[in-house]
């Protein structure tokens, strides 16, 4: 059954996976949402669930992609030998949240590409209060996020037109570690400033009074969001995946990456955050507010602006083919799509479903769904509800329905290292555990919800 044409080399699926984690999840969304929930604990109950409930789904969904050599309904339906089987239901939201990802994912990388033409344009005098100005004009010009959105979209549609292969790997193999330097030198930099020790405390030392039972639900959403996690993507990329290659290797190298840069970006942003006004508990507008500041006390400052935000689109734009990899590649492995017209599809589709979100703060602002703005529902409800409940759908799925001589091959792989003695630990987490976890933590949410 290998019809697939894999990966060219062992590094090049590593970069593709890692550039589908590696996003807008770590820069700006991750400080965002430390700096709304309270700092400290949230990143030490982030860390765990990472590892606990995060890894194991993603090493889930690595597998199911890997053993069947599909994408996500496909792999349900050639497991279940059924084609209406109630479990395709998994993967058929796991497409749904995929593409709704993509539409609001577009609407925030359209936010990069406007500062990455902002450095590119005018070269940089900004104070405190310019970048907030400056965010706020972008937030109020809904014509310019709908533009800017559907510009990202077409670009990574056609760069996925083109092929997997082709169109991932060269881009990332490049950008990736060129941005790890960066970031790197940066979190240095802000180190240095006087905040940075009111930073490391805020981000490491765990207040457990700030926590609420939201706080799981906003930990488990985020999580799934950054690892990519719950939407097909991942067995899309380990539908690639060739046979020397372990999902269990390939997983923890993927989660472990994925941790640190989260946490290189929020030392990166903090202390400048507690070195000047921007308020901890700024939000979306968070990353704009803070790491121009940064730039414009460096020297060289303009071009450290253009190459952080030319790799922060870069990956941006890496994170979006992983979105729209899944949903194009169910519909050429089952609906025999050709690639480009799958791809062209989707686009058109994830920019109609990205207007609400990108006139949200605009002439949409006064619209309100549970006192959220169109921005914060599908933040809201797509991270912390259907992320979760997609992934309950794939972690029991694999833990009860795939084949156990499949999985346990997986962890005996020969080429890559032996890994048997965490197979009954692993197969507890996603048949038990992680959907324990996420339904305990789903429910606890919906009830405060009610009262
Ligand atoms: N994990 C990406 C990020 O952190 C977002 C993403 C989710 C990309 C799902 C692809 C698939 O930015």
């Amino acid at each position: 059954m290998r019809i697939r044409s894999g990966w060219a080399t062992r590094s090049g699926f590593y970069m593709a996976a890692i550039g589908s984690a590696f996003g807008l999840g770590n820069l700006w969304r991750f400080p965002y949402v430390v700096g709304t929930h309270g700092g400290g604990a949230f990143v030490v109950i982030y860390i765990l669930c990472a590892f606990c409930i995060g890894l194991p789904i993603l090493i889930a969904e690595l597998m199911l992609g890997k053993v069947t050599q599909q994408s996500a309904i496909n792999a349900i339906s050639v497991i279940t030998h059924h084609k209406k089987s109630r479990w395709l239901w998994a993967g058929r939201l796991a497409i749904v949240a995929s593409l709704l990802l993509l539409a609001f994912y577009g609407t925030v990388s359209g936010w990069v590409l406007y500062f990455l033409m902002q450095f590119l344009m005018t070269p940089l005098k900004v104070e405190s209060a310019d970048t907030t100005v400056l965010f706020q004009q972008l937030m109020s010009n809904g014509y310019l996020q709908l533009a800017l959105t559907g510009a990202h979209i077409l670009i990574v549609a056609f760069v996925v037109s083109k092929g997997v292969r082709q169109g991932i790997e060269r881009w990332v193999r490049f950008i990736m570690p060129v941005f790890f330097i960066l970031l790197l030198f940066l979190m240095f930099q802000s180190l240095q400033l006087p905040g940075s020790e009111q930073a490391l405390r805020f981000m490491f030392y765990p207040d457990f009074n700030k926590l609420t039972l939201s706080t799981l639900v906003e930990v488990l959403g985020h999580v799934f969001f950054t690892l990519s996690v719950g939407m097909g993507a991942m067995v899309a990329f380990g539908s690639y995946l060739q046979p020397d290659i372990s999902p269990i290797r390939a997983g923890v190298i993927v989660c472990s990456l994925d941790v640190l840069i989260s946490l290189l970006a929020g030392l990166l942003i903090f202390p400048i955050v507690f070195s000047g006004s921007v308020g901890v508990e700024s939000g979306y507008s968070l990353l704009f507010e803070t790491v121009p500041l940064l730039f414009s006390r460096m020297g060289m400052g303009d071009y450290f602006g253009i190459a952080f935000f030319l790799c922060l689109y870069t990956t941006a734009l890496v994170a979006s083919m992983g979105l729209v990899e899944s949903s194009v590649s169910n519909l050429v492995d089952r609906y025999r799509f050709s690639r480009t017209t799958a791809s062209y599809s989707i686009a058109g589709l994830g920019f109609i479903l990205a207007i609400l979100p990108s006139l949200s703060s605009s002439f949409l602002k006064d619209f309100r769904i549970n006192d959220w703005d169109f921005i914060t529902a599908y933040d809201t409800l797509l991270i912390n509800w259907v992320l979760p409940g997609t992934a309950v759908g794939l972690s029991l799925f694999v833990g009860f329905k795939l084949n156990r001589s499949d999985k346990w091959k997986e962890f005996e792989n020969k080429y890559q290292g032996d890994s048997r003695e965490i197979f009954g630990v692993w197969q507890f987490v996603v048949r038990w555990l992680a959907p324990i976890v996420i339904a305990l933590a789903l429910a606890g949410e919906l009830l405060d919800f009610s009262f």
